[in-house]
């Protein structure tokens, strides 16, 4: 689907179809001119309800509000409520709100988050038959709006919106087709195309990297391990970033096994690392003058004779050793050398990692927020906003020095899981904090999205599936960093 902005009236464009939002229910707004006929139908013009009134060629939808999240859920639901007729070309006009930039966004990404379907492995493919959308720059409160400049929010949000559904796709290709070694050719097929640096590492590759933990974990699956290493690097960058993510390509628990119906979806224990070649993908298109560098760690986690067990003790890429007492909390251990492997090589301003590592945050949460971690609060909170303005959730969990002490072992430097059953979101991630140096621990923010990564039940804008979670809270955040960074460099220069 291509998405356009022009400088002409809604009248001046041809189309098959008008896409009309009815905010708060108000049938009596000017642009509304089949109120009769609505009211007929029984539209109440409630959040994401549609009408469609073919021989008016309208589509009508409605939003509880001009709020950025209202209009773009509602246009998603337009989109799928076109995609059962035969409109091709579509029109609009424009419902800015508060901030006219977020609302020009929030429409096409809307659009483009809301009419993908994963049908890879159906025979009969979706119909998208919606092929352009064109928005007109005449707005529905009478505000105005500089043309030129709204289609680059446009470009920025069809870029973003198309890296959401790149990571979802990942995410939602079957284990045995995405292996590690599978997700490398992807990571790489990505580098050739947005011009990127690739290395990966295979098993000999991370034994010479001395990463006892993430090899252990790999060790009993029959698909070998990669750690996959993308950088972006543009001219003049204002940070250093990079992204760490966990890449379980199937989590089956090890010999710590999941119960069955614990171990459907674990297939998504790879939306860490998908979601950082989503960022990856989306950075380097959008050509932000941010350095940003993707490590992943991909493996499986499985049983077999060589298995690693309850009882091992392993040996990281910091040295430090690990008591393994669940071999379900694998993520840690392939994030704690992949998180030393970062500090080491790339010598980042801001380390992030994204995991879908613990059930206890999606308690903690719910299924549709992500949680957010670390030890500098004002990077916690410049995250949470930037997360908040993309229309991602976003909630805190606070460390303390007492969950901590749950970590100790009698035999090694840590254990890998908590003594206690209670705030396992925060001890997986004060776990992780045993592999962040010091000149590290203010720069690093810890997400677990192990609720948003994959959710069963559609939700919003999201289909059942794959959500494509953290790759928009994270261009947004490097936006904002960078707008901050050239703030302050101009008033030390004016
Ligand atoms: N991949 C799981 C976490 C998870 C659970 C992700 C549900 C998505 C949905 C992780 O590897 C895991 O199994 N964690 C354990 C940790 C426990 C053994 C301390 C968990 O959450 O139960
Ligand atoms: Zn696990
Ligand atoms: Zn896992």
């Amino acid at each position: 689907m291509q998405v356009e902005i022009v400088p002409r009236k809604r009248n001046e464009v041809e189309a098959d179809a008008e896409i009309v939002v009815v905010i708060d229910k108000n049938l009596d707004h000017p642009w509304v001119e089949e109120k009769e006929l609505l009211e007929l139908a029984g539209f109440g013009g409630g959040q994401d309800e549609t009408c469609f009134l073919p021989e008016k060629k309208r589509l009508y939808v409605g939003a509880d509000s001009l709020d950025h999240d209202d209009i773009r859920s509602a246009y998603a639901a337009a989109i799928r409520a076109l995609r059962k007729t035969r409109a091709e070309r579509v029109k609009t006009g424009l419902y800015l709100g508060k901030c006219s930039a977020q609302n020009v966004k929030a429409m096409a990404e809307g659009m483009i988050l809301g009419d993908y379907e994963y049908d890879a492995y159906k025979s009969e493919k979706a119909k998208h038959p919606v092929k352009k959308v064109t928005i007109c720059c005449e707005d529905f409160g009478g505000k105005t709006i500089d043309c030129a400049k709204a289609e680059g929010y446009v470009q920025n949000a069809v870029t973003v919106a198309r890296a959401v559904n790149y990571t979802r796709s990942l995410i939602n290709t079957p284990p045995d087709d995405m292996t590690p070694a599978e997700l490398a050719r992807k990571a790489q097929s990505l580098a050739e195309e947005n011009g990127l640096a690739c290395t990966v590492l295979d098993e000999k590759g991370l034994e010479a990297e001395n990463m006892g933990a993430f090899l252990a974990v790999s060790r009993a699956s029959a698909h070998p391990p990669r750690l996959i290493h993308l950088a972006y690097k543009p001219e003049n960058p204002r940070y250093k970033i990079a992204l760490v993510g966990k890449g379980l390509t199937y989590d089956s628990g090890g010999l710590s096994l999941k119960p069955s119906d614990y171990m459907v979806t674990m297939k998504a224990d790879k939306s860490g690392a998908c979601a950082v070649l989503g960022i990856l993908k989306a950075v380097s298109e959008l050509g932000l003058p941010v350095e940003v560098h993707g490590i992943v760690g991909a493996t499986e986690n499985m049983i077999g004779g060589n298995a690693y067990k309850p009882d091992d003790v392993l040996r990281a890429k910091n040295g430090t050793t690990i008591e393994v007492r669940n071999t379900d909390a694998e993520g840690r251990l392939v994030l704690a050398d992949c998180l030393c492997y970062a500090q080491e090589k790339v010598a980042p301003d801001y380390l992030l990692d994204y995991a879908t590592l613990t059930g206890a945050c999606v308690v903690a949460l719910g299924e549709y927020t992500t949680g957010v971690m670390g030890h500098d609060r004002g990077l916690k909170h410049s995250f949470s906003k930037a997360a908040a303005n993309a229309g991602e959730l976003t909630g805190t969990l606070p460390f303390n020095r007492y969950l901590k002490k749950l970590l100790k072992s009698d035999i090694a430097d840590v254990s890998n899981i908590s003594s206690s059953r209670y705030g396992g979101a925060i001890t997986a991630a004060l776990f992780l904090d045993h592999f962040i140096e010091e000149a590290y621990k203010d720069k690093w923010l810890h997400l677990d999205i192990a609720g948003p990564a994959y959710v069963e039940k559609p939700w919003g804008y999201n289909p059942a599936g794959a959500s494509g979670a953290g790759v928009r809270m994270s261009v947004k955040w490097f936006e904002q960093i960078v707008k901050a960074a050239d703030k302050e460099a101009r008033s030390e220069h004016p």
